[in-house]
């Protein structure tokens, strides 16, 4: 039986995907590093840091940890004026609906997400006081695929595993959710995943059917 909802922040509630594309950009201009939306696709629930390392993979030269430590912050501080343009218009369609219908059937909703920004993200589009737990990037020392950012969440739930569904736009995402022993949604780039157990349009059936 499904108890609570733990939800994947970006790409699930709302699209940051492109301003991630505009600043990794930004850096790699600068850094001479070819850079595109193809490599930036492969970013999608991985931390900085090791999206950093997907992206030198393209770098004529070495850097140091002092180095990437530098471009990870020079990424980060142009993402985070990006992330100022945003407002509650940047939910992504149906969101609200079915956070509400969660909530009015007694299932708990929490965020489990790879970012330090997320909860920036969710006062900038006026969910932050919607959700029973979030879990992000600040609380976390393994990133997706590992289960950990969902393993936390459910202990801030107080549910089991066994109790949650978890919703992904991510493949690492998807991954981490069955390692973690939980029901798996797929959206976007997640629906081709072999590991997801449902798509996130049977959410609502699946979870009230229960
Ligand atoms: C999410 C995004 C990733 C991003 C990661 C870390 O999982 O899908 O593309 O790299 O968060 O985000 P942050 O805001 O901490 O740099
Ligand atoms: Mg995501």
């Amino acid at each position: 039986m499904i108890k609570g909802v733990i939800f994947d922040l970006d790409g699930v509630i709302v699209s940051t995907d492109n301003l991630h594309y505009k600043a990794w950009k930004k850096m790699a201009d600068k850094e001479n590093i070819e850079f595109n939306k193809q490599i930036n696709n492969r970013l999608r629930g991985i931390s900085r840091k090791a999206s950093l390392e997907i992206i030198l993979e393209k770098a004529k030269k070495d850097y140091t940890d002092v180095q990437k430590k530098e471009l990870t912050d020079y990424k980060n501080t142009y993402y985070r004026q990006l992330l100022e343009t945003l407002t509650k218009d940047d939910i992504l369609p149906g969101i609200t609906d079915i956070l509400n219908t969660l909530q009015e059937n007694n299932i708990k909703i929490a965020i489990g997400s790879s970012s330090k920004n997320a909860k920036k993200i969710l006062k900038k589009i006026e969910l932050y006081n919607q959700f029973a737990a979030i879990t992000d990037g600040t609380n976390i020392t393994q990133s997706k695929p590992h289960p950990e950012v969902f393993l936390i969440a459910a202990k801030k739930l107080d549910l089991l595993p066994i109790n949650l569904a978890v919703v992904e736009d991510a493949k690492s995402g998807i991954l981490a959710a069955k390692k973690a022993h939980m029901t798996a949604f797929a959206t976007g780039n997640a629906k081709n995943s072999q590991e997801k157990d449902y798509d996130f349009e049977q959410l609502i059936d699946v979870v009230l059917q229960d």
